[in-house]
């Protein structure tokens, strides 16, 4: 039997409906659609910011923009989803503190602007299928869809690298969340049917093949917790201090052996998240090797780990991310499972034999839902290529 509520598909693509959503708004045809997808990190959380390694792969979940240029600088925006518009002038970018979501658009127009890109004005429409808070980087795949757009209709000579780093530093300074490169770097640069091994200092990049042998499953506890861009800012904090209490400009610089027999005292807490992200870089590493060996119950094994990790050390994960992943660990057929994205609730990530994933789906629904009460939403993702115009 199918729990209540559980989700076991994917909602509508907005692919399919933004440019009609386009004419009754603006009476015309958009010049471009683009769309920007979310993602899944396999493994390697929290190793971004301190410029390690990560594994993430990009989804067939996507932030969709349809637009055509304007005369002036005016941005005249509407969102699908939040039923809402919102427009401000290239010449004076503030926060709009009514419709937040716009925030992300103003902070991509402004980024663009400080680098020194000239930009007109767009009339445009948003729409996402990409679930809001839930740790699959809506939030890039806006501002990369947004950032693709501007490019194009601006003709900005413009390298998907460089675009990716500007959308970062967008969030960081203007939406005020310190976060890595890595969501904004896969949703420019994702490819189908693989995952990328992303070196988060040199960003050197390189294609994992994701082996048939293994569907990704992505089941969302349905948890959103505000506190994730404080808890992020604090630990972020941590992990500088001891790196320069150890001496180090960032722990990817240490190795566990390094680590475990460096002299200096450092708080518990510090030690804890240092020792997350000094093992997490290698279980990356060993991670691809085991992909790429086709050795999937080791590539699995090292996902559970990373899981472990999470909670314990670093100290990200929830109750019901835990009773997931415990729940998923349990099923025949499940190679690994373990949080994904910055923690505190949003999804899981488990790689599951493809004949067991039906059973995987009502097993873990079933538990999930008896000890929470709470209908997760479960489905298998693809992954697919980045930002592209339609
Ligand atoms: C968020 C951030 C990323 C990364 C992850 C955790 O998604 O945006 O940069 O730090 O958390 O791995």
């Amino acid at each position: 039997m199918r729990p209540r509520g559980s989700v076991i598909g994917k909602p509508p693509d907005p692919k399919d409906s933004i440019a009609a959503h386009y004419r009754e708004r603006y009476g015309s045809t958009p010049a471009i659609i683009v769309a920007a997808p979310g993602r899944v990190n396999l493994i390697g959380e929290h190793t971004d910011h301190n410029g390690g390694f990560v594994l993430p792969a990009a989804i067939d979940r996507h932030m969709v923009i349809a637009a055509s240029p304007r005369e002036d600088t005016l941005m005249c925006l509407h969102s699908v989803d939040f039923s809402s518009d919102a427009s401000f002038s290239l010449d004076a970018i503030s926060h709009d503190t009514q419709a937040e979501w716009s925030n992300y658009e103003r902070a991509v127009a402004w980024a663009l602007q400080e680098a020194g890109y000239e930009l007109r004005g767009m009339n445009a429409v948003l729409a996402g299928n990409v679930p809001i808070g839930s740790g699959l980087s809506s939030s890039a795949a806006i501002e990369v869809a947004t950032a693709y757009a501007f490019r194009t209709l601006n003709d900005l000579p413009l390298d998907l690298v460089t675009l990716a780093k500007l959308c970062q530093w967008a969030e960081n300074e203007f939406v005020g969340v310190k976060c890595g490169i890595m969501d904004q770097f896969i949703s420019a640069l994702g490819k189908a049917r693989h995952a990328l091994l992303i070196d988060c200092r040199s960003l050197d990049h390189r294609l994992v093949p994701l082996p048939p042998e293994m569907s990704l499953v992505i089941c969302d506890t349905q948890v959103r917790r505000d506190l994730v861009s404080s808890a992020y800012n604090e630990r972020r904090a941590q992990c500088e201090t001891g790196a320069r209490l150890m001496g180090v400009s960032s722990l990817r610089d240490l190795g566990e052996h390094n680590f475990e027999n460096q002299q200096v005292e450092l708080p518990e807490s510090v030690r804890q998240r240092c020792r997350h992200v000094i093992s997490e870089n290698r279980r990356v590493r060993d991670a691809v090797a085991a992909l790429e060996g086709g050795d999937l119950p080791a590539f699995g094994t090292l996902m559970n780990q990373s899981h472990e990790s999470l909670r314990d050390d670093y100290e990200v994960s929830c109750r019901e991310l835990d009773i997931m992943v415990e729940a998923a660990w349990e099923v025949d057929g499940v190679y690994g499972s373990r949080m994904t994205g910055a923690g505190f609730g949003g999804c899981t990530i488990s790689a599951v034999r493809p004949d067991a994933v039906e059973a995987f789906q009502a097993q873990v629904s079933c538990k999930y839902e008896s000890a929470t009460g709470l209908a997760p939403s479960i489905y298998v993702c693809h992954a697919e290529d980045g930002v592209r115009l339609l």
